[in-house]
């Protein structure tokens, strides 16, 4: 894969991501959180908590669900969702680790097209 073929974009390496943290990607979609897990999964969420906006990328993952630093929401890194009792979810995004290297996918996003947020749409 070369730097951005097919919507899919370099970002870094794996061991640039602190491990239980995040770094934020700054795309024409918005800032874009990419976590890393205790075990070395990655996932990619839209920085915006769906409570009242937090930076997602500032909370504390604990093991694949990231705890908003506002008001302490959990989102499920792997669905986006809020965990319950509350209700709403956050957009993602596809990201790989191939040869220790992060690609995040942005299907144009970039360019400012349509985003390839899966899984909550902001109607
Ligand atoms: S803004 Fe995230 S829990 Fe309130």
């Amino acid at each position: 894969m070369n730097a951005m073929t097919e919507g899919w974009l370099k970002i870094g390496r794996l061991h640039d991501v602190p491990r239980q943290g995040a770094r934020v990607v700054r795309t024409a979609a918005g800032a874009i959180a990419v976590f890393r897990t205790h075990d070395d999964q990655v996932y990619a969420l839209e920085d915006r908590c769906p409570h009242k906006g937090g930076p997602l990328s500032q909370g504390i993952v604990h093991g694949h669900r990231v705890a908003c630093p506002l008001h302490d929401w959990r989102i499920d890194l792997e669905s986006g969702q809020a965990v319950a009792p509350d209700v709403g979810c956050v957009a993602r995004y596809p990201v790989r680790i191939i040869d220790g290297e992060l690609w995040l996918q942005l299907n144009g996003a970039m360019l400012g097209g349509p985003t390839p947020a899966q899984g909550c749409r902001h109607d």
